[in-house]
């Protein structure tokens, strides 16, 4: 098989490695691709958002399947304009990527159909929004409806600060129309698991968990991220609470959108925060997580392929999904300054240190091959993950790899899956 990749950081670079290992496919097509994806797959410089210039690429190169990684693509319709095509393609269709691609649909979809979430109110004017406010008790949590590359959220301690955050997010259009509309809910506290599920329209399978760490300094502290480190699995993720999000939120969310006429075929990342009043549902996304790929991808053991064409033809329920019995820690470099201002540009050296060293990987998240060698070039550089038989060993073995490479202004948070060490 012929397989086309679409997207380019640290995410597909991990889906491309996965990709690799398949006894299907013998060719990898990815569009951008990065500096690392390039030594396993042929790159072509197309925006993930550029759908009729990919479809043309896929065509082309005669590409038999095609995953797509990031969400904006996926909110924007690729895999409807892929399959227009005769393609055959992964990931949810627009109409069902709207789980992610709209906060108000899938709160609305959540208390439609009794799955547990926080509570909430919409708002399409800040005057409302702000009305609304006077009222309400502190903390009190802001979020785009609309995608914000995982920025959109704002956690407000004070009314002050509540009243500012409408006012940047809806009047100063920081996120510019994803702002248009926002959600104002309720204050949730307790652990956050990540699982993601493999679906094809009525089956959903788990994989096995993985938490996130969304703020940019240590002790969680400073701006959301798009994610500074995972770990996986998650020891908070207990048989009781998987047993419990079986019942009431995974095949629950899968048929919800069956009855709404909107199969889901693709990723479902489920974003859990285990109260004191049992888990509840913090966002879906409708995609592999970046950095959770890359903790949860290097453990499975199927074929990626089997299990996404089962998933594309309907036949989910007969893949058994399989992880390893370890554990797998993932540590983002990023650039100093990341999320805000930062410069990129800077030489990394190192790569050779990761060659032929077992159970390390290091996935590129935002690299660039010039002149003088393989360069940063955004925020969230590269991502270091190692795997051990259990998270603290991978922990170890993932913070002593992160010195293997290096770049001026290279920055990284120092206590990815420290919490791990607590239980
Ligand atoms: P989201 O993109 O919706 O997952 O939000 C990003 C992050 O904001 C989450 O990972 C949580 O840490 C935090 N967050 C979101 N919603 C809530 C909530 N209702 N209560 C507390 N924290 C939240
Ligand atoms: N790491 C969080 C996300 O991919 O949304």
């Amino acid at each position: 098989m012929k397989v086309l990749v679409v997207g380019g950081g640290g995410r597909e670079h991990a889906i491309v490695a996965s990709v690799a290992k398949s006894k299907k496919v013998d060719k990898i097509y990815c569009a951008p691709g990065n500096a690392g994806i390039e030594a396993l797959a042929e790159c072509e410089p197309i925006s993930v958002m550029e759908f009729d210039k990919l479809v043309a690429y896929a065509k082309e190169k005669e590409v038999d399947f095609t995953i797509i990684g990031p969400d904006d693509p996926l909110g924007a319709g690729i895999v409807d304009a892929f399959e227009k095509a005769g393609l055959r393609v992964f990931g949810p269709r627009q109409n069902a990527a709207i789980i992610e691609a709209s906060k108000a649909f899938s709160k609305d979809l959540m208390k439609k159909y009794n799955i547990p979430t926080a509570a909430y109110e919409t708002f399409d004017s800040a005057e409302d929004a702000m009305k609304y406010l006077e009222q309400s008790s502190y903390p009190i949590v802001l979020k785009t409806d609309g995608l914000a590359l995982g920025k959109g959220v704002l956690i407000c301690n004070t009314k002050e600060e509540a009243m500012d955050g409408v006012k940047s997010l809806m009047l100063d259009k920081q996120f510019g129309s994803a702002g248009d509309r926002i959600v104002i809910e309720e204050f949730l506290t307790g652990r956050e698991v990540s699982v993601l599920c493999y679906c094809d329209g009525k089956t959903i399978k788990t994989m096995t968990s993985a938490q996130d760490h969304k703020r940019a300094k240590d002790g969680d502290q400073g701006l959301n991220t798009g994610g500074m480190g995972t770990f996986s699995p998650s020891p908070f993720y207990t048989d009781e609470v998987d047993a419990f999000c079986k019942k009431y939120v995974y095949q629950p969310t899968i048929d919800a959108m069956k009855k709404e006429g909107r199969d889901f075929i693709g990723i479902l990342f489920v974003g859990l925060i285990l109260t004191e009043d049992g888990p509840k549902v913090l966002e879906y996304n409708a995609r592999f997580g970046d950095p959770e790929a890359q903790v949860i991808l290097p453990r499975m053991k199927n074929d990626i392929i089997d299990v996404m064409e089962a998933c594309v033809d309907g036949k989910l329920d007969s893949i058994n999904l399989e992880f390893e019995d370890n554990a797998a820690v993932c540590v983002v470099l990023a650039s100093d300054g990341y999320p805000q201002q930062y410069e990129k540009g800077k030489v990394i050296t190192g790569f050779e240190n990761f060659e032929g060293k077992d159970g390390y990987y290091l996935f590129h998240a935002a690299t660039k091959k010039t002149q003088d060698g393989i360069v940063t070039n955004g925020g969230r550089v590269l991502n270091v993950v190692a795997k051990g038989e259990d998270l603290k060993q991978a922990r170890a073995e993932a913070y002593e790899a992160t010195k293997w490479v290096g770049f001026a202004n290279k920055y990284m948070r120092n206590d990815i899956g420290k919490a791990i060490e607590e239980v």
